[in-house]
């Protein structure tokens, strides 16, 4: 057990295989009374925190105890994005279907070093929807020294069109450095496929030959994908899942039937 401050006691449990649950035992937790420090220090060390039995801070009580962390990065929207499911979405994320390995701010001047979720709506159980995360500093340990200085020479180029919130060109390089921690992270989103995203994101590899582009890719993805370093996240009403946004790459399950899910999203830089 781990006193915050008096009137909050938590308990910490590892989740496989990386991030760890943070429960406050009697639904009486207050995120506002863990120093964003603290949560940033757990953070650091889990990758991915989940918070339960912390009731849901209202947007304005959400984006004032961010603010307490870091700056808060804003879009057209606002600084809190509801992600919800559209029967007619001009974006894949607003959809059903699943969302490939991202980091999140791609398209942004900037992009943040953590994001957080808080889940107003779980799918019903069995409903889909899991957010998976990919730690890629393990990913980069198992890849051995000539596959890692290989990676150290590649850039790829995105592109999408703005339809959502976010869009444009940009080049970021594989490989990158952990302003926290100094560790080597990876950078990288998958290719989205014309035929079954809306709003798909293009990829450009350099420093791979051509032909071998293809190849590069679908190792990357096997190795992204690898159970053993990819924690999936069966969302519950009132989950507050903390993110660090350089360690990890995530995505999304499909949703299955017709099951829904409400999920308020800010990003901290
Ligand atoms: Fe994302």
């Amino acid at each position: 057990m781990t006193a915050i401050e008096k009137t909050t006691t938590v308990t910490r449990t590892p989740l496989s295989p990386f991030g760890e649950v943070v429960t406050a035992p009697h639904g009486d937790g207050d995120l506002r009374a863990i120093p964003p420090a603290t949560l940033e220090e757990w953070t650091i060390a889990a990758k991915v925190l989940v918070l339960r039995g912390f009731p849901l801070l209202s947007t304005e009580d959400l984006v004032s105890y961010c603010e307490g962390w870091g700056e808060i990065l804003t879009w057209d929207f606002g600084a809190v994005l509801d992600l919800v499911i559209m029967d007619e979405p001009k974006n894949y994320l607003f959809s059903r279907s699943d969302v490939p390995f991202h980091w999140d701010g791609a398209f942004a001047k900037q992009a943040p070093r953590y994001f957080l979720f808080q889940c107003v709506q779980a799918p019903p159980v069995g409903g889909g929807g899991e957010t998976v995360f990919s730690d890629t500093t393990e990913v980069i340990r198992r890849a051995g020294d000539d596959l890692r200085r290989d990676w150290g020479s590649v850039d790829v180029t995105y592109r999408t069109d703005k339809l959502a919130y976010y869009g444009g060109q940009v080049t970021a390089s594989l490989l990158a450095t952990h302003s926290e921690t100094g560790e080597t992270i990876m950078r990288y989103g998958e290719p989205l496929d014309p035929a079954v995203y809306q709003n798909p994101v293009f990829l450009t590899v350099d420093g791979v030959a051509p032909q071998d582009a293809d190849a590069f890719m679908t190792d990357l993805r096997d190795r992204l994908h690898d159970a053993e370093v990819c924690y999936h996240h069966e969302w519950r009403d009132g989950d507050i899942v903390i993110v660090d946004n350089q360690a990890l790459l995530h995505g999304r399950n499909a949703f299955r039937g017709d099951s829904s899910r409400h999920l308020q999203r800010i990003q901290i830089l």
